[in-house]
């Protein structure tokens, strides 16, 4: 079975565990399972394809439609494409939905209670927001309008990182969008060539 090319979409408040889980997801589709797969984290994006961006309800649609114009090529030439974003407005990720395709696109929502994501303070940007030095910071002083039916929905505050990230590779198995591995925890590919050495050398 060839590869089919979907994207994976994060959204939630910054601190909600995106880019954690993103990236496990990552590791996990191109190292263990060799399959192609690119990522476009909000932060990154930010620094190049949407430099000089702010933070503005219009910089911020404009932001998020770049990342899912770029989901999209990459997904119709059957890449795996991830995407972590805060993406707060529903409507411009239900437009890269309606872009990329319904059978194509996986939004995983990552809630966390903002008491929660304010303790975390991964970057100590919710110091900041708090204390008015910086404006328009989503979940503070900037709405996050969350995903009314999200296919993978992920509970930061109250689940393990390892059982959310389960949860993700679970539904991707269960809708047929990857392969489950085999019993031997080796993919198909990988059982092949294994197959193939060992009757190279003789032992089959
Ligand atoms: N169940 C979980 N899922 C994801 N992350 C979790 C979970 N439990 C704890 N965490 C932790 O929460 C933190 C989330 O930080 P992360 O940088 O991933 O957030 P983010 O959503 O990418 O934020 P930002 O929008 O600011 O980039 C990480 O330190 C992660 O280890
Ligand atoms: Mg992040």
């Amino acid at each position: 079975m060839a590869q089919k090319g979907f994207t994976l979409w994060f959204t939630g408040l910054s601190g909600s565990g995106k880019t954690a889980l993103a990236e496990m997801v990552y590791d996990e589709l191109k190292q263990k399972r060799g399959l192609k797969v690119e990522k476009l984290d909000g932060d990154v994006v930010r620094t190049n394809l949407s430099k000089g961006l702010g933070f503005s309800r219009e910089d911020r649609d404009i932001n998020i439609r770049r990342i899912g114009f770029v989901c999209n090529l990459l997904t119709r030439n059957d890449v795996i494409a991830i995407a972590s974003a805060i993406s707060p407005y529903r409507s411009v990720r239900d437009e890269n939905r309606a872009l990329i395709g319904s059978d194509k696109f996986v939004e995983v929502y990552c809630e966390v209670p903002i008491e929660v994501a304010v303790e975390r303070d991964v970057k100590g940007l919710y110091k900041k927001a708090l204390s008015g030095e910086i404006k328009n910071f989503t979940g503070i002083s900037d709405p996050y309008e969350a995903p009314l039916n999200p296919e993978v929905h992920i509970n930061s505050g109250s689940e393990a990182i390892e059982e959310s990230f389960a949860k993700i590779i679970t539904y991707l198995e269960e809708r047929g969008l990857i392969k489950p591995l085999g019993e031997s925890g080796y993919s198909e590919e990988e059982e092949e060539a294994i197959s193939a050495h060992l009757e190279a050398l003789g032992y089959l």
